[in-house]
């Protein structure tokens, strides 16, 4: 996680323009901030980026690096916060990543007297480097060095006070270098400059480059190399809207619009990609998804529909992907993810791609690393989330899901989705709201789900834990009576999804309403009387309208609780850590 800005030009632009840049990667952590200049001159606070505004000083520079941390080693502390200095300040180092072996790196650096003012792992390269410097090596020479000995992922961006050279080094962790008229912009993503160039050159893994106001030079190893102009096309930038209290809201009510766009880019611009994924999915032995969170729930969803129609599928949580999952040449690996960068995903798929596998993806973020290593990736088109809780583009992950299973025969009228996903929000927010009001003191809400809607009850689960911050289990419906039950008392909140004729289901309700149980029923089955009625449903559809209900849920008891909704605590929005 964490984002990082770099800056360089031979004009002099203000430290608010790079903090600036840096807000548009604050969904990647938002623990602490920091920004440092060529002359040696550094601030950082932690807290999030608006606050640190507010006390920033507005300095010039042609040459600035700045962070923005998701803490990994060492608690949320001023001490801990980027960038980091090395010993006699020459050295100033902002990293995206984890080194695996520095407390081996750090006890060398102790031993030659070396001392550490953080628990980082970061606050090692700047000292190994100053220790690199004074032993005669060129800068260059040291980064190589460093690049041999050090464990882990980095995207790392160093300067050397006094100088105005900046030094980019990236292993796993995503770093881009964007053109502008009059220098360059280091970033974690193209989303930081997107307001300034289209221009861009995405590093590959163990490169590092050099970069002046007026030039850049890539090196592998001690060799130049040439590297690719990208010419960025921007698509689905979010504003903020004043309408909405928070962005999450905002998003869920884009669900009928992004639904729409991308049902139509899957039958005109996204067609041939479509018809490409149908046609591997039909050649291959076994589909597997590999995903986390959000991406893995809509990726079970994969796996319901595509076994029905005979498709052999299988999902695996990218974390546990190669402990528990066969992968080789007989298997196409489908990687879903929105932001295209979760490490998990991209060490899941460099291992399947190792093993022989054919690597396709559906991603929301265009260029992402994700999408970068695959032979073929649809766009999930749901626009830019800025929410670290996924709403839209779960959705539009569903929807690509069924479009792909009715290429290879699942039977199922998509185009009219976006409608009933428009007609549930209308009809059920206020009730949601009412209902919300009396759940900010709850503790414990269990969710049960059989068939297709057991993916979308393990997704209103962790909705109401990462925003409402209760604790709640998604779970299959005829699994909880083999102990969880245990747990069921008088007045203790269930959410049920029954779709269509689900009997079963219904049964698995009245168990826990027999037990005393509140249930919140959610049916599209008027038969049921169900709390929540939703528009009949087509096959697939109740994995996205059903899930609408509890994304509105999560939303209006955070509300309740006056939690920070966009930004949920411990959370980033791009998970860029193993
Ligand atoms: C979603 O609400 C979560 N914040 C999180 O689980 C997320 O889905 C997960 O980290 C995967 O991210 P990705 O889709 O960008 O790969």
């Amino acid at each position: 996680m964490c984002g990082i800005v770099g800056m360089v030009s031979s004009n002099q632009f203000s430290t608010l323009d790079v903090i600036a840049a840096l807000k548009r990667l604050e969904y990647r952590g938002y623990d602490s901030v920091g920004i440092a200049t060529s002359d040696g001159w550094v601030s950082k606070d932690v807290g999030e980026i608006d606050k640190f505004m507010d006390i920033l000083e507005d300095r010039s520079a042609n040459l600035a690096i700045s962070h923005t941390r998701w803490a990994t080693h060492g608690r949320v502390t001023k001490e801990n916060a980027h960038p980091h200095a090395s010993n006699d300040g020459s050295i100033i180092v902002v990293h995206n990543g984890i080194i695996e072996n520095f407390e081996q790196m750090r006890a060398a650096l102790r031993s030659k007297g070396y001392s550490f003012i953080s628990q980082t792992d970061t606050e090692i390269i700047a000292n190994y480097l100053e220790d690199k410097l004074r032993s005669g090596m060129g800068m260059q020479k040291a980064i190589r060095s460093f690049m041999k000995d050090a464990e882990g992922t980095f995207a790392i961006l160093i300067i050397i006070k006094g100088e105005d050279t900046l030094y980019a080094a990236k292993r796993d962790s995503p770093l881009v270098l964007g053109i502008l008229g009059d220098g360059f912009v280091l970033a974690s993503d193209i989303y930081a400059f997107s307001d300034k160039t289209s221009k861009s050159i995405f590093f590959d893994d163990n490169e590092y480059a050099v970069i002046t106001p007026r030039s850049y030079t890539f090196y592998v190893d001690s060799k130049e190399i040439e590297k690719q102009i990208t010419e960025v096309q921007w698509t689905g930038i979010s504003e903020k809207d004043e309408k909405y209290e928070h962005y999450m809201i905002k998003e869920i009510h884009e669900q009928p619009v992004a639904a729409r766009r991308l049902i139509e880019s899957m039958d005109t611009t996204q067609r041939s990609k479509m018809d490409l994924l149908a046609r591997l999915c039909r050649q291959c032995k076994r589909v597997l998804f590999v995903a986390a969170g959000t991406s893995y729930h809509a990726s079970l969803a994969g796996v319901y529909m595509f076994n029905s129609i005979g498709i052999e599928a299988h999902t695996l949580i990218a974390s546990e992907f190669q402990n528990f999952m066969l992968v080789n040449e007989d298997a196409l690996v489908i990687a879903i993810s929105q932001s295209g960068e979760t490490m998990d995903v991209v060490k899941a798929i460099k291992y399947a791609k190792d093993k022989g596998s054919k690597i396709v993806s559906i991603v929301n973020v265009p260029y992402s690393t994700v999408q970068r290593l695959s032979e073929v990736s649809v766009e999930i088109l749901a626009g830019q989330e800025i929410c670290v809780a996924s709403t839209k583009t779960y959705t539009n992950q569903v929807l690509i899901l069924i479009c792909l299973a009715n290429l290879l025969g699942f039977r199922t009228d998509i185009k009219s989705i976006p409608e009933m996903i428009g007609s549930t929000i209308e009809s059920s927010e206020e009730k949601v709201m009412e209902l919300s009001r009396s759940m900010s003191d709850t503790r414990d809400i269990y969710v049960i789900g059989r068939g297709i809607s057991y993916p979308l009850s393990r997704e209103v689960a962790l909705k109401l834990k990462e925003i409402s911050y209760i604790h709640a289990e998604g779970m299959m419906g005829g699994e909880l009576k083999h102990g969880t039950i245990a747990l069921i008392e008088e007045g203790t909140i269930v959410f049920s999804f029954i779709p269509n004729t689900d009997y079963e289901m219904l049964s698995n309700t009245q168990e826990v309403a027999a037990r005393g149980a509140h249930v919140i029923m959610i049916s599209d089955n008027p038969e049921f009387e169900p709390t929540f009625l939703l528009p009949p449903s087509v096959p697939g559809s109740f994995s996205v309208t059903a899930t609408i209900i509890g994304q509105l849920f999560a939303y209006y008891i955070a509300k309740e609780k006056g939690l920070p909704i966009d930004k949920p605590r411990n959370l980033a929005k791009s998970v860029t850590v193993k």
